[in-house]
């Protein structure tokens, strides 16, 4: 479908995860198909305060810029913290309303993808096979939880 291909060729620059109203940008994630569900997952490092918003979040939503634009939010969301700085008001940028029940997304995005989160669990480095992954990507700790989203809808923004 065209919107998997979009999101898929975006997620190489950065697409937003959205909790409570604060832009996440992320480049890892991908769709499938689990307990019979179209599923998109994510996976978001203990040290984030996304993973904090988390906890106490059963969604969140995916919100993906036009092929190539958006740079600079994208850049600024994947080096601000929440805990910090409030994202979309420094960027001036605004909410588009949820349309599933699930997270608002970032508005100006190409596309939205609603999800409810069915699933959590933490990565344990320690099963990593390849060593030199190891290495580069854990040698902090720091790990990741990998979140399955069933999706709930997905949709233009303008449509
Ligand atoms: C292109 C790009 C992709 C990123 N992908 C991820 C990701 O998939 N998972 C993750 O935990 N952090 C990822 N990050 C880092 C977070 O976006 C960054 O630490 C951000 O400031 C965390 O925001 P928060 O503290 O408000 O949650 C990425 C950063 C960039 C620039």
């Amino acid at each position: 479908m065209d919107w998997m291909k979009e999101t898929n060729d975006q997620l190489r620059r950065g697409a937003f995860l959205m909790v409570d109203g604060n832009p996440m940008t992320i480049g890892w994630g991908q769709f499938g198909i689990i307990w019979n569900k179209q599923t998109f997952s994510v996976y978001v490092r203990h040290s984030r305060y996304t993973y904090t918003l988390l906890k106490n979040a059963s969604t969140f939503t995916i919100s993906v810029p036009e092929a190539g634009a958006m740079k600079e939010e994208l850049a600024f969301c994947g080096t601000h913290s929440g805990r910090t700085v409030h994202k979309m008001q420094a960027l001036h940028a605004e909410l588009s309303p949820a349309r599933y029940g699930a997270q608002d997304g970032f508005a100006g995005c190409s596309l939205h993808i609603e999800c409810r989160i069915l699933f959590r669990t933490d990565l344990d480095e320690h099963l990593l096979e390849d060593p030199a992954l190891v290495s580069r990507y854990y040698a902090e700790g720091d790990t990741h939880t990998m979140f399955i989203g069933e999706i709930l809808g997905v949709y233009k923004e303008n449509e």
